[in-house]
This record gives C-alpha cells, structure tokens and sequence, in this order.
C-alpha cells in the first residue's frame, strides 16, 4: 500500500501561504508515499492550481451529506472536486466538538465523499478523560460506526487522532499508538471485511519531524495526519521525507 502524508490547515492560510504549498512541491518532488494538504475551502482551487503536475494532492476538511440545496455556508463533496479535491477530512474531532457532529452524520458524509469521487479521511480518537477512564478501545470500536461498511481500500482513510494529542505538543506512547492501530485494523476487518488490509490507518496528534520517525515505525501506521506542523514547507517536506523512508 502506498503510504499518506495529509497536512490540515485548518482555520490557517491566506493566499500568501500558498507559497509554502510551493516550497513543498519544490522540496518534495516525487516523494515515495502520497502527499496531500487539506486547505481551508476558500483556497481549494487555488491550492489545487499551484499542485497541478505535480506530486501533491489536495482535499477538503469537511462536506455536506447533500451535492447542492440550501444550505448557507455548507460545502458539498461535488463542489470540492470539482475545485480540484480528491479527498475529504471528515469527522474531525474539532467538527465533533464545535459542531455536534455525530457518527452517523459522518457516516453519511463518507457515502457523499463517495459519490463524488472523494477518499473519505475519517478521523477516530478518545478524549483524555475517556483515556483516563481505560475506555479508549470501547470509544473506538463505538466509531467505527462513521465508517460504510461497504467501504473500498482505495476510498477510504482513517486518522486515529486521540483529543488530548491535538495541537498540545503531546502524543501517546509509541505501545499505547501501537495498541490503538492493531485493534482498529481488526475491528476495521470485521466491519468491511478483507478491504480493512488495504485502507490506510493514519496516527495524528502533534506529529513533528523530531518524532515522525518512531511513529512511522509502529506496525499499522500507514501514514499521519499532520495539523500545526502542515503550515510550514520545511516541517511537512521533513515528515514527508521519513514517511517516504519509512
Ligand atoms: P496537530 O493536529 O498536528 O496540530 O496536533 C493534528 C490534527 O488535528 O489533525
């Protein structure tokens, strides 16, 4: 399996930073795993004329579960691919914090990712207090839920991204990240059957280049999802080089 890089922004970037989307590209041109940023919506299109050639690939943070309607300030999957996207974050768990988003709405945006040609990026995680309380395998054998158990390996991403671990500077041991990422590949098995071998299982959570290495190497980790450290060409090129090398 080819293994994934993914950069989100966030509620980060201007036009100016696509310039960094260009030191990237120049950094990185034919990196060995797959290299893609998810920009705010409003730079989609732009981001994805800066990458077009070249060996990045662009995506989207969220979707409506509808291609069009009335829906003011919503976006749907159709609409990011034809701005150029070729995946979708979804379930973010700051969208589940901010938004209320449940797994089922998840659910129901993943088969809209589908639809319109989209890999879906399912993001999974406990909270600190759910960790704390030994529940972290329940809450993710719970989530899975978010995932269409007819799901493809070519259609579908999953970030397994504990809360306590975002944007904190924190990341759980290299056991505990282990651990995680061998029960979601069993549980993903027995969700959607033999695909669960080829769909790529992401660790995010304050990934930096100084530990991108030993993360990379934990069996069932296929690739991060980056947040902060996405904004910046030199870091992101830096863990999509141990990636690469991984
Ligand atoms: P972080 O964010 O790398 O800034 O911790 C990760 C994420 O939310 O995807």
């Amino acid at each position: 399996m080819r293994k994934l890089a993914a950069g989100n922004w966030k509620m980060n970037g201007t036009g100016a930073s696509l310039s960094e989307a260009q030191a990237l590209i120049a950094a990185q041109p034919s990196p060995a795993c797959e290299m893609l940023l998810c920009p705010p919506a409003t730079l989609v299109a732009r981001l994805a004329d800066v990458a077009r050639g070249s060996a990045l690939m662009v995506g989207g943070q969220d979707c409506h579960t509808n291609d069009t309607g009335a829906h003011t300030g919503d976006i749907s999957a159709a609409m990011l691919a034809d701005a150029g996207a070729t995946s979708v974050i979804l379930g973010h768990s700051e969208r589940r914090a901010d938004h209320g988003e449940t797994d089922a709405l998840v659910h129901a945006k993943a088969l809209a990712a589908r639809k319109a040609g989209l890999v879906a990026i399912v993001c999974i995680g406990e909270t600190l207090a759910e960790r704390d309380a030994g529940t972290t395998l329940d809450v993710i054998a719970a989530q899975m839920a978010s995932v269409p158990e007819d799901s493809t390996a070519a259609g579908l991403v999953i970030a397994y991204e504990p809360v306590w671990a975002i944007g904190t500077g924190r990341t759980p041991t290299i056991d505990q990240i282990a651990e995680v990422h061998a029960f979601l590949r069993a549980r993903l098995t027995e969700r959607i059957g033999a695909a669960a071998a080829g769909v790529r299982l992401l660790y995010g959570g304050s990934v930096k280049p100084s530990n991108a290495g030993e993360i990379f190497a934990v069996p069932h980790v296929d690739g991060a999802l980056v947040g902060g450290a996405s904004l910046k060409a030199a870091d992101f090129g830096a863990i999509v080089a141990a990636l690469s090398a991984s």
